[in-house]
């Protein structure tokens, strides 16, 4: 899928902003402690506590090497850790985000740390069983060019599990811009990429992965929000 509004570099446009929006983030962050935090025990695949799948979901993980892409202040890498990962790597171009992820879990074994943007971050890693990614780079960067990195570093059966939120009604899908909001009031613009479930299967599809679960969760405030859960595998025979 090609977006002609888009110049040339797009990509490292939208990486750009979205680190400048998370990178402020991280440096008025009240709630995070970025002293040794508690890993918690399941993945919160939506923002509503107790809605979504938990980390069955990603399947076994004991033993395998995992990645977070847009991992934030690292909880879900730490919990993939904890559930026994050989490698739980943390994704995030935002900096600062990183430095309170490693303050908050860096005791824990089998943890590492990767910043920069997911897609280019990925090609230096090694192949991987499994990719997740909560609010993260797919919901951030464009799906058309971080799919096809992401199968090529599955192993043959690896698995990709995501959360984004599927387009409000009367929604455009598709790349748009909207703002954060820091504790001053402060306005920053973000890049997301929001697509229906169909459309994920296609886009799946044409980066060489099976798309084989879609849990859709609705936002219990009643505001219109509809989280989308995907499971995707990478064929064992291509
Ligand atoms: C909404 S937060 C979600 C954090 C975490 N997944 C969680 O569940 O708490 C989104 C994160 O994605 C990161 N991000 C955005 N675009 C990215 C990209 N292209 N590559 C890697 N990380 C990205 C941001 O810096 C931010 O930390």
């Amino acid at each position: 899928m090609t977006h002609p509004h888009l110049p040339d570099g797009g990509a490292l446009v939208d990486a750009q902003v979205n680190a400048r929006a998370w990178n402020n983030i991280a440096a008025h962050a009240t709630g995070t402690s970025p002293e040794a935090s508690e890993v918690p025990q399941d993945i919160a695949w939506t923002a509503w506590p107790g809605r979504g799948p938990g980390a069955g979901f990603l399947g076994e993980l004991a033993g395998r090497r995992v990645a977070e892409l847009g991992c934030g202040t690292g909880e879900h890498t730490a919990c993939a850790a904890a559930h026994g990962a050989r490698l739980a790597v943390g994704v995030d171009v935002a900096e600062a985000r990183l430095e309170q992820a490693r303050a908050r879990f860096g005791r824990l074994p089998a943890l590492l740390w990767k910043a920069g943007d997911a897609a280019e971050v990925l090609a230096s890693l090694p192949c991987l069983d499994v990719c997740f990614s909560i609010y993260g780079a797919l919901w951030y960067s464009d799906p058309a060019r971080l799919l096809p990195v992401i199968a090529n570093r599955l192993v043959p059966g690896g698995i990709l599990a995501f959360t984004v939120n599927a387009p409000r009604d009367g929604e455009t899908p598709g790349r748009r811009v909207d703002n954060l909001t820091l504790p001053t009031g402060a306005r920053l613009p973000v890049v997301h990429y929001t697509y229906g479930a169909n459309t994920w299967h296609h886009l799946l599809a044409e980066a060489g992965l099976t798309m084989e679960a879609a849990v859709a969760v609705d936002d219990p405030r009643g505001r219109g929000y509809r989280a989308l859960v995907l499971r995707a595998r990478r064929p064992t025979r291509s």
